[in-house]
């Protein structure tokens, strides 16, 4: 197994950022994920399953900003449950919201649907949505 230096959705987020001139943010987890590939996919199908919420450290400075380019990988079939628990603590009414996303093969998944329902009161540009493949050699 390769250990990438970057995940795949901070390489795409910092593309976006050089291009158009704004800040890379992350939402970081108060507990690490470990790097296995096994033990991942296991520990998002229970978080998935028991509709966990993991702690994540504050990101007070996205609020402060009217567009977000919302970056996030496709986990069983959806969003990861960090960034669901960051959009329902977090306003994001009345923001403007760019998705993007990274995955293996099935594309945004129900990522969209949920995000349109975590943000009822955002503007989510899904005609303007990109998910990525990425070959990492
Ligand atoms: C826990 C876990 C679940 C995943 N589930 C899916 C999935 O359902 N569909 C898919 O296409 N890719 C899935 N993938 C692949 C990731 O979406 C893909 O490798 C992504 O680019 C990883 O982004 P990152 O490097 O920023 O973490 C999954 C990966 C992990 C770690």
């Amino acid at each position: 197994m390769v250990e990438l230096a970057k995940g795949n959705t901070e390489v795409v987020a910092a593309k976006i950022s050089q291009s158009i001139a704004c800040e890379q943010l992350e939402l970081q987890a108060v507990t690490s994920y470990p790097k296995s590939y096994n033990k991942m996919v296991e520990i998002a199908e229970n978080e998935k399953r028991d509709q966990l919420r993991p702690l994540f450290y504050g990101l007070e400075k996205a609020l402060k900003r009217e567009i977000l380019f919302l970056g996030f990988s496709n986990w069983c079939g959806g969003l990861p449950k960090i960034v669901v628990h960051f959009l329902e603590n977090y306003n994001i009414k009345g923001k403007t919201i760019f998705p993007f996303c990274t995955l293996e093969g099935s594309a945004f998944g129900n990522s969209l649907f949920e995000l349109k329902a975590l943000c009822p009161h955002a503007k989510i540009m899904t005609d303007r949505a990109c998910c990525t493949w990425l070959s990492c050699l």
